[in-house]
C-alpha cells in the first residue's frame, strides 16, 4: 500500500442531508488548512458527470439492474484513477459524497443483485481503494424521500430523479441495506442519527473525522 492521504465518504438515502453536511465538513477542513479533494459518485469527473447524466434521468426508466450497477462502477473506476488514487498518493484528504457502499445498499439490496457481486465488481473497479472512515447518515426513508422529492421538483437544470421515483420499499431495503453493512462494520462505518438540528448532526460528524486529521 503505498496510500498515505486520508479517505473519508459519506452515505445515506435520498434526502438525508448528505450535500450540506458534505459542504459544512469541507469548510471546517479547508478552514483548517487541509488540501482536501472534493468528489462524488456518481459524478465527480468529467467523464463521470457524463456518465451521472444518463444514471439519473428518469426518461431512462429502461436501464436494467445490471447495467445500471456497471454504469455506477464505471464511473467509480473512473474517479479511482483519475482523481482518488492520485489524491491519496500525494497525501491529501478525499471527501467523496458516496462510494461502493451506495452500491452495496442500493442495487445490492434494492435491486436485489447480492453483495457478493457487488464486491467482486467493487475490486475489479476500484482494486485496494475503501475509504478509512464513512460518515452514514441514517433517516427513515419516507422523511428522506419527502424532502429528494420537494428538492428535485423545483431544482432547475436536468432531471435527476430516476433513483427517488422507484418504489418505496425499494428504498425501505435501501435503508435496511445501510443498517446492515453499518452493524457489520461499526469502525468504519459511523452512523449518526440525521434527524438532529444541522449543528448537532455536523457536530457528531466532526467528532468522528477531527481524530483522522
Ligand atoms: P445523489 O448524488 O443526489 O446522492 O444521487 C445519486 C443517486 O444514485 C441516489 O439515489 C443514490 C444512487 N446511487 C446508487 O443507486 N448506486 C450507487 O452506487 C451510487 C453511488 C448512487
Amino acid at each position: 500500500m503505498t496510500k498515505r492521504g486520508f479517505f473519508v465518504s459519506f452515505e445515506g438515502g435520498d434526502g438525508c442531508g448528505k450535500t450540506t453536511q458534505m459542504r459544512l465538513l469541507l469548510e471546517r477542513l479547508r478552514a483548517d488548512g487541509k488540501d482536501v479533494l472534493e468528489t462524488a459518485e456518481p459524478g465527480g469527473t468529467p467523464i463521470g458527470r457524463q456518465i451521472r447524466r444518463i444514471l439519473l434521468d428518469s426518461a431512462n426508466e429502461a436501464l436494467s439492474p445490471r447495467a445500471e450497477m456497471l454504469l455506477y462502477f464505471a464511473c467509480r473506476a473512473q474517479n479511482v484513477d483519475e482523481w482518488i488514487r492520485p489524491a491519496l498518493a500525494a497525501g491529501r484528504v478525499v471527501v467523496s459524497d458516496r462510494f461502493t457502499d451506495s452500491t452495496l445498499a442500493y442495487q445490492g439490496e434494492g435491486r436485489g443483485l447480492t453483495a457478493g457481486l457487488v464486491r467482486e465488481l467493487h475490486g475489479i473497479a476500484c482494486q485496494e481503494i475503501l475509504p478509512d472512515l464513512t460518515i452514514y447518515l441514517d433517516i427513515d426513508y419516507r422523511t428522506g424521500l419527502s424532502r429528494a422529492r420537494a428538492r428535485n421538483a423545483g431544482q432547475e437544470g436536468p432531471d435527476e430523479s430516476r433513483m427517488e421515483s422507484q418504489a418505496e420499499e425499494f428504498h425501505d431495503r435501501v435503508r435496511q441495506g445501510y443498517l446492515a453493512l453499518a452493524a457489520a462494520e461499526p469502525k468504519r462505518i459511523r452512523t449518526i442519527d440525521a434527524g438532529q438540528s444541522v449543528e448537532a448532526v455536523a457536530a457528531a460528524i466532526w467528532a468522528e473525522v477531527e481524530p483522522y486529521v
